[in-house]
């Protein structure tokens, strides 16, 4: 392989068509060489919207592309970890959206096939790549908080279409798995700290039969973390963190805009004086960074942010916030 990564993009989803294959496009010793469809036609269409060089009719025939280096899985969730595998088996690298399996369990055999294969597996959150978020870790491990105490997230948009694959439970559906995952992964990058047990509490849509309104308490080793996710509330996401000294604000911290410079919000009281936008990040876009990332792991084997033991911890809450719910009871983390 030379230095450019080649990848294949399974389906036309909304994702990839409309924000990661642009934004890879842009990045760095990147080509999307191949898209595939379970209709050839919409393959084609989409690879023409996007200048893709081919187009395949069936995810199978891209995976036997033996100029594919990479595969870009963005399929429902249910999906994932069975094209994981086959993608494995053809030997290409993966990146695939999250939650990456519907239970850590799965994400055992996936360790063992990527070790086997010497590929790169990845789990796409792509606030890991962003800057912001790798200076609000920076600025916990330095105490602009003081010493944090608590974590809130709040994640919502509103989708009541029956026919959209969050509102399917057959599909791995549901706002915990679909945005509930970002205050989870988030909070576990910023403190580097893994959560011990969580409790939650979900409300389950009558018809749709997926959970629309979780909370989600969470005990750490030396904070203790909540958030609310819905797929039934207005559009909305803030992280807070709390600290001794002050409370570190990050306004839009899953989906920023790519063409604004953000900001970290400080406070150490609530007079307006007291508040401050501590500095500004300027702008990017955090699917390039992705895209990049991903690049110097298979290249260069630096550790790619989203491997598959880092999916293995983050799918072990989600397990655990829906053993709860069920439960009624705080339940533990299980670790790998
Ligand atoms: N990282 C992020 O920012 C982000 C944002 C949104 C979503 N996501 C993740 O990306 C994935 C896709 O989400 P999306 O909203 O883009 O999905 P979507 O628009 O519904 O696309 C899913 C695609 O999967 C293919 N597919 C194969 N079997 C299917 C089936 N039985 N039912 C429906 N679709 C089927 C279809 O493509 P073909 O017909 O072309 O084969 C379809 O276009 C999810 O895992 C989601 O969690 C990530």
């Amino acid at each position: 392989m030379d230095d450019v990564i080649r990848w294949g993009v399974l389906s036309t989803a909304k994702i990839g068509m409309k924000q990661v294959i642009p934004a890879m496009q842009k990045a760095e010793g990147t080509v999307v060489a191949a898209i595939a469809s379970r209709d050839g036609e919409r393959a084609a269409e989409a690879a023409a919207e996007l200048g893709i060089e081919r187009s395949y009719g069936s995810y199978e025939q891209l995976l036997a592309d033996p100029e594919i280096d990479a595969i870009y899985i963005p399929l429902p969730n249910h999906m994932h970890v069975p094209w994981i595998k086959r993608a494995a088996q053809a030997g290409k690298h993966v990146l695939c959206e999250k939650p990456l399996a519907l239970h850590a369990g799965e994400i055992r055999e996936l360790i063992a096939l990527r070790d086997e294969h010497q590929v790169v597996i990845g789990e796409a959150f792509m606030v890991l790549h962003h800057p912001r978020w790798q200076r609000v870790r920076q600025l916990i491990d330095e105490e602009l908080v003081g010493t944090l105490r608590h974590v809130d997230g709040f994640f919502s948009f509103f989708n009541v279409d029956a026919s959209n694959i969050r509102n399917n439970p057959e599909y791995g559906g549901g706002s915990v798995y679909d945005i509930g995952v970002y205050p989870v992964v988030t909070t576990r990058m910023a403190t580097g700290e893994e959560p011990i047990e969580v409790m939650a509490s979900g409300s389950f849509d009558p018809a749709f039969k997926v959970d629309t309104l979780s909370s989600v308490l969470m005990r750490f080793p030396t904070f203790t973390a909540s958030f609310t996710c819905s797929m039934q509330i207005s559009a909305y996401q803030q992280m807070r963190f709390f600290g001794e000294a002050s409370v570190m604000s990050i306004n839009m911290p899953f989906n920023p805009p790519d063409d604004q410079d953000l900001t970290i919000d400080i406070a150490t009281g609530i007079r307006p004086e007291e508040c401050c936008s501590l500095e500004s990040i300027p702008a990017c876009n955090h699917y390039t960074l992705q895209a990049e990332a991903f690049r110097e792991s298979v290249l260069h084997d630096t550790p790619f942010a989203g491997g598959l033991e880092h999916a293995f911890a983050n799918e072990s809450v989600i397990d655990a916030i829906y053993r709860s719910m069920k439960s009624r009871a705080w339940e533990t983390v299980i670790k790998l």
